[in-house]
C-alpha cells in the first residue's frame, strides 16, 4: 500500500475533503505524535467542512442572490429609525420554520434590499431552500413567456421555502399577467404556508394602481399581511450619501 492507493481509494469513496488535506494532516500527526483518534477526527472534520461549504455554495446558487449580504456589515447608525429589533427577529428565520411572511416598506435607498438579501443569505445557510427575485423583471419575463415556461417559472416560485420578491412596483404599473403571476403566487404560498420577504418603496395603500385592480390588490395584501411582520423603512437615502462622498474624494483629488 502506497499513497497511490490510498488516493485512488479517497477517489473512489468521493472523499475529496481528506484527499484536499491528507498530506498536511500527515505531516501534522508526525511532527506532533499525535495519538491516532485525534488524526482521525481532524480528517473526518477536514470531509464535513468541504462538504457543507459545497452544499452552501449550491443553495446560494440556486437562490439567485447576487450578494453575500449579512446583518453585519449594516450600519445601524445611519437611520437610527429602522426597526433594527424587528430586522434581527426576521434574522433569526423563526418566521421561515412558521410559514410567516414580512412586507419591507419604505423610502429609497434606505437599505430595505440589504436587508432583505442578508435574511435570504442567512437562510441559505441554514438550508433553507431560497429564491430571490428581482420582482418586476421577473414578474415582466413571465408575462412574455409562453405557456410551459410560465408554468415552470410559477413552480419555481411556489417550491422553496423562502421567495424574495425584491423591489416591487419600481417600474409602477405592472402588466395584467403579471399582477396574475403576483397574485397566483402569493394564493399558492399562502396555502402551503411558505414565506415571502417582500420590499417596495410604494406605500400598500397604492398597490391597487400599480396591479390596475383594487380587488386583486385586497386579496394579494389580505394573504401576505396574515401572518406578517411589517417593517417601514424611514430615513435618508445611503446611496446619496454614497454619491456623495464619491463626490468629494473627487473635489478633494482635483484640488
Ligand atoms: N444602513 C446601511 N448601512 C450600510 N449599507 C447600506 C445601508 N443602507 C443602505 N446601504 C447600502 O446602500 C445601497 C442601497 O440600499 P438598498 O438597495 O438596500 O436600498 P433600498 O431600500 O432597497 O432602496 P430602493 O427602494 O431604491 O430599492 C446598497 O448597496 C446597500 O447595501
Ligand atoms: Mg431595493
Amino acid at each position: 500500500m502506497n499513497m497511490n492507493d490510498i488516493e485512488r481509494a479517497l477517489r473512489q469513496l468521493r472523499l475529496s475533503g481528506i484527499h484536499a488535506t491528507l498530506e498536511t494532516r500527515l505531516m501534522q500527526a508526525q511532527a506532533s505524535q499525535q495519538p491516532f483518534l485525534e488524526t482521525f477526527w481532524a480528517i473526518l472534520q477536514d470531509e464535513l467542512d468541504r462538504r457543507r461549504t459545497r452544499l452552501n455554495e449550491r443553495r446560494f446558487k440556486q437562490s439567485r442572490l447576487d450578494e453575500r449580504l449579512t446583518l453585519q456589515d449594516f450600519d445601524w447608525r445611519f437611520n437610527p429609525k429602522l426597526p433594527r429589533q424587528a430586522c434581527f427577529d426576521l434574522y433569526t428565520l423563526k418566521f421561515v420554520a412558521e410559514g410567516g411572511n414580512a412586507l419591507i416598506i419604505g423610502k429609497p435607498g434606505t437599505g430595505k434590499s440589504h436587508v432583505a438579501k442578508a435574511i435570504a443569505y442567512q437562510a441559505t445557510l441554514q438550508g433553507y431552500h431560497v429564491r430571490y427575485l428581482e420582482a418586476d423583471a421577473e414578474l415582466a419575463r413571465y408575462a412574455l413567456a409562453a405557456h410551459d415556461e410560465q408554468q415552470r417559472m410559477l413552480r419555481e416560485c411556489t417550491e422553496p421555502d423562502l421567495l424574495v420578491l425584491d423591489d416591487l412596483f419600481l417600474a409602477r404599473r405592472i402588466s395584467d399577467p403579471s399582477a396574475e403571476l403576483l397574485q397566483t403566487m402569493v394564493h399558492r404560498r399562502y396555502k402551503l404556508r411558505r414565506s415571502i420577504v417582500v420590499t417596495s418603496n410604494r406605500v400598500i395603500q397604492d398597490w391597487g394602481k400599480y396591479l390596475g385592480d383594487n380587488t386583486m390588490a385586497t386579496t394579494i395584501l389580505d394573504r401576505l399581511m396574515h401572518h406578517a411582520a411589517m417593517l417601514e423603512f424611514e430615513g435618508k437615502s445611503y446611496r446619496l450619501k454614497e454619491a456623495a462622498a464619491r463626490i468629494a474624494r473627487g473635489a478633494s483629488h482635483d484640488a
